[in-house]
């Protein structure tokens, strides 16, 4: 059976925080969720497996832009088309919205979320020299034109 990806509210901020634990080591904090989903300054959809969260994408719509802000998927639910999941139905979220085009950021070393990316069609415009404050890392800035 394909997984439903479904919107996320404050009531899933536990287990948002459950699974940026398990994912992250320089984690989205409780008030950092509960700033985009109170305000809706952000949008966050998900996979549930059972009693688990098994995937979440944040993402924000500005206009006629989309920033990717966040993509996680449990260790356990990898290589499961999750995230392919997530990122898809966000294009459909776009494309119902009228948004042209999408950016986001990630870190150079991080080659699965590259893949990913560029499974989708999104094409590097730029670096950041390290710009990520855990690891001091680049950020490679990619672009998808819808
Ligand atoms: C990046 C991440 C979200 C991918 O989620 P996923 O559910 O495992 O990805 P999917 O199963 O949907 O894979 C889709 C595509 O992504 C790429 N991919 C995913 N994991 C990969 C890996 N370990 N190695 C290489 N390519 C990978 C492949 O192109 C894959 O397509 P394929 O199966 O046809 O080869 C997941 O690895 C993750 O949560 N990583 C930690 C958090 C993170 O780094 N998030 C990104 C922040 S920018």
């Amino acid at each position: 059976m394909t997984d439903a990806v479904i919107d996320l509210g404050v009531s899933d901020v536990d287990d948002l925080i459950e699974l940026e634990g398990r994912c992250f080591e320089y984690h989205w904090t409780r008030d950092q969720f509960l700033l985009g989903l109170e305000s809706g300054a952000y949008r966050i959809i998900g996979v549930r497996r059972g009693a688990i969260l098994a995937g979440y994408m944040a993402f924000s719509m500005i206009e006629d832009e989309m920033e990717i802000l966040n993509l996680a998927v449990h260790p356990d639910h990898r290589r499961q088309g999750l995230g392919e999941a997530l990122l898809a139905r966000s294009f459909e979220i776009c494309a119902a919205e009228g948004v042209t085009k999408s950016f986001l950021d990630v870190k150079v070393s991080n080659d699965p979320a590259l893949a990913l990316y560029r499974k989708f069609g999104y094409k590097k415009i730029g670096v950041r020299k390290k710009y990520y404050p855990d690891t001091r890392e680049d950020a490679l800035l990619f672009r998808y034109d819808f």
